[in-house]
């Protein structure tokens, strides 16, 4: 049977280089994609970045740059963190990209258009540049941004607006029968509240003058499109939609937006709301992530708790931080990382767990079989199976594990290295039967840690152990 699998990350704001929960969302799509690759299906994993902001915009002229060779230089900068994480993208799409963007984002907005939804009116409003959307003074915290601290600006504009209003109840419906799966149920019931207390109409628009690299609006050269509404449209445009449609037909809709718990709101009411006005299909899932955080709080240059991803990848090597975000953070919740944490992890679940293990297996096996032991290819487990399907990478990394556990209870109760001196065949059987094991957990870490399975794969091709340890101790 054919199956596809398209997944996405949000697409970066590129006023900075990617940072630590960055590297997180695009690590567990890698995993993700990869496992689905894995069972066969033909996968396209989708990334980017969000370009047309007014944000980037007033840094880099307060830096004095050139805007296409800042935004240049900084998705070169992305790719670099990508390629040392061994992310396996289709795409990077950009939302300044004239000929693959701009062509999607004109299209739906015209469909919004003629769906009626789309109205002129004046905006009296407050807006926070951090987060690029407008608040309402309820929601403000002592005057000031919820999530950045700061006190929006007072904006009174013209705009088009969206009328996400007339979508509430449509919304609730697809959500609450799971037609669009929010994952884990809290962030569905979070969004479910939020439609019962109802959508208001959203300002789809700003003048040129705010955002002057912007999308223009057809029709309207003074106003460009809202970077929100713009953004959204990165999942489709970048599939062909408005221009080329062979991959959108093929791959769309989406079977999981990855997403922090920050932009829920955006993913599961407006996009998908702009979806049933352009009479689209909705995405299948939203897979929501919490967020990282470093000894218990937000890492800030202030608090002296930053960790660069590309730090822990030169210290430890990209397996290493891809399997603390995989075991070590809870996909639903906010995790936690400090230096401490991943040196402990990595010392007893890398180096001693299956780094060891693999070096014991294939020195006996090295030492006492005369070709590579038979192994199998076929098939995975039911229970791996299932905890990827939920996105629970922590739980099917413990079922890993734990297999490995029982490896090295196997070799501590049996002792296959005495055995093989007293009784050969028996011993030999007994060595067989771990490397076949070890192959068997290397095809389960595939998705997870790429490059350490795919050399115990051949470790074991070969019948050689390892000349160096695949993960060396760290003291
Ligand atoms: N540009 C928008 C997304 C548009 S998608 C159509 C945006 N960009 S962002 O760069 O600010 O954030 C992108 C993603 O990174 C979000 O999913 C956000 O939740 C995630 N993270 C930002 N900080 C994070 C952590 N500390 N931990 C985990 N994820 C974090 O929002």
């Amino acid at each position: 049977m054919y199956n596809k699998f398209y997944i996405t990350t949000p697409i970066f704001y590129p006023n900075a280089n990617l940072h630590m929960g960055h590297a997180y969302t695009v690590t567990i799509c890698d995993i993700l994609s990869r496992y689905k690759k894995l069972l066969g299906n033909e996968t396209y994993f989708l990334t980017g970045s969000d370009e047309n902001t007014g944000k980037i915009l007033k840094s880099v002229e307060e830096k004095g740059e050139n805007v296409s060779v800042y935004l240049q230089n900084i998705s070169d900068n992305f790719k670099e963190l990508y390629s040392q994480l061994g992310i396996s993208y289709d795409q990077f799409i950009r939302t300044s990209d004239k000929e693959k963007h701009w062509p999607g984002a004109l299209a739906l907005w015209q469909k919004l258009v003629e769906a009626g939804d789309i109205y002129k009116a004046t905006y009296k409003g407050l807006y926070c540049v951090g987060c690029e959307t407008f608040y309402k003074e309820k929601d403000l915290e002592e005057g000031k941004c919820p999530v950045h601290g700061t006190i929006p600006q007072e904006i009174e504009e013209e705009n088009y607006f969206f009328r996400l209003s007339k979508y509430t109840v449509r919304l609730k419906d697809k959500i609450r029968e799971d037609e669009i799966k929010v994952v884990p149920v809290s962030r569905k019931n979070e969004i479910m509240a939020l439609l019962d207390r109802g959508l208001e109409d959203v300002s789809f628009s700003r003048p040129k003058k705010t955002v002057p690299h912007g999308i223009p609006v057809p029709n309207d050269p003074e106003q460009v499109i809202y970077v929100w509404c713009d953004a959204l449209v990165n999942y489709i445009s970048a599939l062909g939609f408005g221009r080329d449609d062979e991959l959108f037909k093929k791959f769309w809709p989406v079977d999981v937006h990855v997403i922090g718990k920050d932009i829920l709101r955006f993913h599961s009411a407006i996009w998908p709301a702009m979806l049933m006005s352009a009479n689209l299909s909705l995405p299948k899932s939203i897979f929501v992530h919490g967020l990282i955080t470093s000894g218990g709080v937000k890492m800030s240059k202030t608090l002296g708790n930053v960790i660069d991803p590309f730090h822990l990848i030169n210290e430890y090597g990209k397996d290493a931080l891809r399997y603390y975000f995989a075991r070590e953070i809870s996909p639903f919740e906010d995790g936690d990382l400090t230096l401490e944490k991943f040196k402990e992890s990595y010392n007893a679940n890398l180096a001693n767990g299956i780094g060891n293990l693999t070096s014991r297996i294939m020195k006996m096996a090295e030492d006492n079989l005369s070709s590579s032991a038979p192994v199998s290819d076929e098939g995975f487990p039911e229970e791996y199976i299932k905890y990827l399907n939920n996105f629970e990478l922590n739980r099917a990394c413990d079922f890993v594990w734990n297999e490995i556990g029982e490896m090295d209870k196997y070799i501590q109760e049996n002792k296959p290295f005495k055995v093989v001196k007293e009784n050969k065949e028996e011993g030999i059987k007994q060595i067989e039967f771990l490397v076949s094991k070890l192959y068997f957990v290397a095809r389960l870490l595939e998705p997870i840690i790429p490059d350490t399975a795919q050399k115990i794969k051949n470790l074991v091709k070969e019948n050689k152990s390892p000349e160096k340890p695949l993960f060396l101790r760290k003291d």
